[in-house]
């Protein structure tokens, strides 16, 4: 079938879904409208995208070719389970986790004549109303399967950026997504709290770190990891790194103790000429969390 005449159907009105519809009708799909938990949330998506809100999962699979599964990943199943229940042959039906295979989510999709499709859109949609933008620029990770070359060709013709993933690495490829997104969260988090025992009040301490945070960050993409690494780590500087490592307690000692070990090795590879013996030792050191 042509991407063009392709009925698009969502369930579960949430951040992606209200994001995706958003992207596809603006994109000139054609979007039927939303299906959620609370009919509520599909009304607002659905005025959202100028498209229909939908009080039965039975009409909105009978106006629907695909269905996008945009439901938490902890419920994708039950849900495909109550489609199975009403019939799905000839259709295709879609997830948009980064963790879960079609497989897991769709077991014996095929037996019951329909197509299980996977898209991760990667990208922290954090907002029901204004993610959407940000997805122009994001990667659409599309896992292999039988019959997904119709969701690269919908997405490519939409101008987005497309690349497919086989299912066997999926949780490795979420991690990946985890530790750079949400990881960093917790890194911040750190910072933000060590400030604040400096005097800072948050506000204060996010605005003086934000320079040092997107800095870095652009700094890491254009050039890696390595070359952006900067510090006492890198320098080999074991005095500094054991202020460091003497002001902080818990699980925050423990992070900067195996992170600094990874920057250790990333800095030997950088620059082995320098000496970081003393450094290693103190972060190899037991009982860093005491
Ligand atoms: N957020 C992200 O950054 C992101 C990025 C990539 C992929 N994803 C994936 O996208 C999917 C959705 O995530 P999300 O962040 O959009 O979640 P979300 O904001 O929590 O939205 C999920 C929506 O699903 C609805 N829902 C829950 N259980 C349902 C059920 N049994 N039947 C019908 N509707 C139900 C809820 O509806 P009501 O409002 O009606 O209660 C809720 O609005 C997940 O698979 C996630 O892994 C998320």
């Amino acid at each position: 079938m042509r991407m063009s005449i392709l009925k698009i159907g969502f369930i579960g009105a949430g951040k992606v879904g209200f994001s995706l519809g958003k992207l596809f009708a603006d994109g000139n799909a054609a979007v039927t409208g939303y299906y959620s938990r609370r009919y509520s949330s599909a009304l607002e998506a659905a005025r959202f995208t100028d498209t229909k809100p939908y009080e039965r999962l039975e009409s909105i699979t009978a106006d629907s070719d695909a269905l996008f599964l945009t439901v938490p990943d902890q419920e994708i199943r039950s849900v495909y389970g109550e489609l199975v229940r009403l019939g799905i042959k000839g259709k295709t039906v879609c997830q948009c986790s980064g963790a879960l295979t079609v497989d897991e989510t769709f077991p014996n999709i095929k037996g019951q004549g329909a197509q299980g499709q996977s898209v991760h859109p990667l990208f922290p949609v954090n907002d029901k109303y204004t993610s959407y933008r940000g997805l122009t620029g994001a990667f659409f990770c599309i896992e292999e399967n039988d019959g997904c070359e119709l969701w690269w060709e919908l997405l490519e013709g939409m101008g987005l950026k497309t690349r497919y993933i086989a299912p066997a690495v999926k949780p490795k490829y979420h991690a990946a997504c985890a530790v750079v997104s949400n990881l960093a969260c917790a890194l911040a988090d750190i910072g933000t709290r060590l400030m604040e025992q400096c005097g800072f009040s948050q506000r204060e301490a996010l605005d003086a770190l934000a320079p040092l945070i997107k800095h870095n960050t652009e700094n890491i993409i254009e050039n890696g990891a390595a070359a952006a690494l900067t510090g006492p780590t890198e320098r080999g500087d074991a005095v500094t790194v054991k202020k460091h490592l003497d002001c902080l307690t818990g699980s925050d000692k423990e992070l900067y103790r195996s992170a600094s070990l990874i920057l250790a090795k990333l800095a030997e590879e950088k620059s082995p000429d320098r000496d970081r013996r003393a450094v290693t030792a103190l972060l190899n050191e037991g009982g860093m969390s005491k």
